[in-house]
């Protein structure tokens, strides 16, 4: 446990779609201090095998726990669905996932009992929705789709492209016909084509886009009023940002998430310990660059 009010919100992701969740963390806690850590050079998670999935993972925690976190966020539904017992067992501070605010989301907004989900392909080989979603509501019925191509084409920027439109047709023409009347985006890449999975459903009938950001940020709020864990009000805005790895398109689409126009963005080398993968800052102390 850390109990330094001052002390940031850690939030993890293996790319740019965990700043989704940032977001929504930031408009609810706008006094916080976020520290997004975003995995770039193992990118994408949701087509690795699981143990590396982990390993990954928990590198990437300790990371974040080494720089003074009160409370750790997994921002990315495949290391929340692999890795979120490790994770908790590493890091000695709360952590909350995404796979269960999500859940909760799509178990409330169904009228019919009837939820599509789509995420990366480890995610929706882990079954960790379906899981989520039979312990809120046993009666509902739940279709899965992996999606494997979007991240790539998300985190290139190509968001609003015609081939993104095919690729989405490819995908979700199943969900028309299975009558389902919502679909969870398990991905948190995802909601930055909400708009596209919309106009790809649109037409058929009105299909509800749920995904995790807004009730994992909530989720975050009632943690820290329950533990009376709230920055006290600074007047600064603060955002940081650590990457294992950069790309041209980080920055802009980045800014355009979190509608600022530079974002506080360094790097972190990657070397091998005795526990594994660890990162630059890491403070563990037997480290073998
Ligand atoms: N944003 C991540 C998720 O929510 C994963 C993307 C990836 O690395 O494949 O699953």
């Amino acid at each position: 446990m850390n109990t330094d009010k001052r002390a940031a919100i850690g939030v993890f992701d293996s790319g740019i779609g965990g700043l989704t969740v940032a977001r929504a963390v930031r408009t609810l806690l706008p006094d916080e201090h976020i520290v997004y850590f975003g995995d770039l050079l193992h990118l994408p998670y949701g087509s690795k095998s699981e143990p590396a999935v982990v390993q990954f993972s928990l590198a990437a925690c300790r990371f974040l726990r080494s720089q003074n976190i009160k409370l750790l966020v997994i921002a990315c539904n495949t290391a929340a669905s692999l890795a979120m017992d490790q994770i908790v067992r590493e890091v000695d501070v709360p952590v909350i996932g995404v796979i269960g605010p999500g859940a909760e989301t799509a178990c409330a907004a169904t009228r019919n009992n009837r939820v599509g989900v789509i995420g990366t392909s480890r995610t929706i080989e882990s079954g960790s929705y379906r899981s989520a979603i039979a312990a809120i509501n046993p009666l509902i019925e739940v279709f899965e789709k992996p999606t494997p191509l979007l991240v790539p084409m998300i985190e290139e920027g190509w968001i609003g492209h015609p081939v993104l439109r095919l690729v989405l047709k490819e995908y979700l023409g199943g969900f028309i016909t299975s009558d389902i009347d919502t679909i969870v985006l398990g991905c948190t890449h995802y909601p930055l084509i909400r708009h596209e999975v919309e106009e790809v459903l649109d037409g058929t009938k009105t299909i509800q886009v749920v995904d995790s950001a807004d009730s994992t940020a909530l989720r975050t709020k009632k943690l820290l009023e329950e533990n009376d864990m709230y920055r006290p009000a600074i007047g600064e805005e603060t955002l940081k940002v650590w990457l294992t790895d950069s790309t041209s398109s980080f920055r802009e689409v980045a800014g355009r998430i979190m509608g600022r126009e530079s974002i506080d963005v360094s790097l972190v080398d990657s070397g091998y310990c005795s526990e594994g993968l660890c990162y630059s800052a890491c403070d563990c102390s037997h480290r073998q660059d």
